[in-house]
């Protein structure tokens, strides 16, 4: 694999960057805290290593001070004898008296260094990385007079060794928490990455129309709620198929029976004879083309107001205005139907805002879809109200009702609670689909309630005009 191929690999894999990343981190993190350890360590224990010889020596040379005479010499440097410290014991002269072992070349160089050192003062030689002995020179004070120096020598191997021992200890440590690490980031991202790249897979085959895929949801975690919003999304993928295509069918099926009514009568108007007759066929076809023009219209608002590409005329107005122009316009229908139309109008006006003509559509629809349904003999009653934030209107009937079950859906488009029922007057099922669109666009609400047998009420609510 070249480094190009490489590159890229690592750029197409989640997992692999994030570990890379946290990895990075980690080291540095690990890496600072190491160094900070290592020279506080150091530190402390090389002050510790100088303190205790400075003191030993002065302690020595202050026991000299008192008696410099042999056997006090002897005693000190039989103290350190066997120890890993070597004692040495100069004159005034700076020439060696006793020592606790024998001085070699490398010792003779520190003790001559002694010569230059400041008359009457404890000394160090620090050194322990490069040099041999840490050094510690101590005068031995007789009436305020140097008659002698106590020299301390400390090997600095031990010292070195211990410092080894510790970096190795922390490289080693380093080396295995970098491992441990990056083994649980590996576990971590696959955790990560493998429900995702089951998502990849599964969206794949949604794609490709197959709907059935599921994903499995673990815990509650954003992970899971992605796949459980997957399998929502996949869910709605196939509703809205299926409802394509039962729609597609509903509407061919609706428009072949006035087709065929047009078909028919035109073909028996081109061959009749009978002037009488005539008239009546082309009555039938002037219908059945009016019907299926509503139909088209119907089909084409709905579409465009879905798409979101309807323009609605804003404008401010009465909503009480709109309710009686639209009763205007069905008085005469509801009374030669033997029907009775109670109105009772709110005691203010109620002022909203919206495409008043596209209102008085949906009212239109409503009081309609009232009085088709609504046997003769019965009434129907339009009330308006408002609470703080809508202007309502409620047109209820006393009408056959809607069955339970049919009233979730009888504001999708092309459903009727009686496919006979409604044929025999001619809708196609489109009216409140079109008005649940339009209130919904005005950011109101179209609301149904219907008891079997007693009647049904629609709410309509609208946004009050401030
Ligand atoms: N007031 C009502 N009483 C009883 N049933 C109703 C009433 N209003 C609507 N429905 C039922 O709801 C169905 C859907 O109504 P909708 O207005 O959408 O369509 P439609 O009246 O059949 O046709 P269109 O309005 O497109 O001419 C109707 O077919 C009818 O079965
Ligand atoms: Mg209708």
């Amino acid at each position: 694999m070249n480094m190009q191929a490489l590159v890229q690999f690592i750029r197409n894999r989640v997992s692999i960057k994030l570990g890379l990343l946290l990895l990075f981190v980690f080291l540095l993190i690990l890496f600072s805290l190491g160094n900070i350890l290592y020279s506080l360590f150091l530190t402390f224990y090389l002050s510790h290593v100088n303190e205790e010889l400075v003191q030993r020596a002065n302690s020595h040379a202050n026991v000299l001070s008192d008696h410099f005479e042999p056997t006090t010499i002897q005693h000190v440097v039989r103290m350190e004898k066997g120890s890993r410290n070597m004692v040495v014991i100069l004159d005034q002269k700076k020439q060696v008296i006793a020592s606790s072992s024998p001085i070699t070349s490398l010792h003779r160089e520190y003790l001559k260094a002694s010569e230059n050192k400041q008359e009457g003062e404890t000394s160090i030689e620090k050194d322990w990385n490069t040099k041999p002995f840490l050094v510690s020179y101590s005068p031995v004070l007789q009436n305020r007079e140097v008659a002698g120096t106590v020299v301390m020598f400390s090997p600095t191997a031990p010292i070195r060794e211990a410092v080894n021992i510790l970096q190795q200890m922390l490289v080693i440590s380093g080396i295995i928490t970098v491992f441990v690490v990056a083994g649980i980031l590996f576990i971590i991202s696959r955790m990560l990455v493998r429900p995702l790249l089951e998502m990849k897979k599964a969206t794949g085959e949604i794609a490709q129309g197959n709907y059935a895929t599921r994903l499995p949801v673990r815990g509650g975690d954003e992970v899971a709620q992605l796949a459980a919003s997957i399998n929502h999304m996949s869910d709605r993928v196939r509703f809205y198929q299926k409802q394509r295509n039962e729609f597609l069918a509903d509407v061919s099926h609706e428009l072949r029976t006035p087709l065929t009514y047009l078909k028919g009568y035109s073909e028996i108007l081109a061959h009749s004879q009978r002037e009488g007759e005539n008239a009546e066929y082309a009555k039938i076809i002037y219908e059945q083309s009016n019907r299926l023009q509503r139909l088209v219209q119907d089909l084409f608002d709905l579409a465009r107001m879905e798409q979101g590409d309807f323009s609605f005329r804003m404008e401010r107005f009465s909503l009480e205005d709109a309710v009686t122009d639209a009763l205007s316009l069905v008085e005469v229908s509801v009374e030669e139907k033997g029907l009775r139309l109670e109105y009772r109008p709110f005691s203010t006006s109620l002022y909203v805002e919206g495409d008043r003509q596209r209102i008085g559509q949906v009212l239109l629809n409503v009081l309609e879809n009232a009085r088709r349904y609504t046997p003769s003999g019965g009434i129907i009653f339009v009330r308006m109200k408002c609470n703080e934030h809508y202007g309502i209107v409620e047109i209820e009937d006393t009408g056959p009702g809607i069955p339970e079950e049919d009233i979730p859906y009888i504001m999708e488009r092309l459903y009727r609670v009686e496919k006979s029922r409604s044929q025999v007057t001619g809708g196609a099922g489109l009216g409140l689909a079109i008005s649940k669109e339009i209130i919904e666009k005005h950011k109101g609400t179209l609301q149904v309630k219907s008891v079997e047998g007693e009647g049904t009420t629609f709410v309509i609510k609208l946004p009050l005009y401030n």
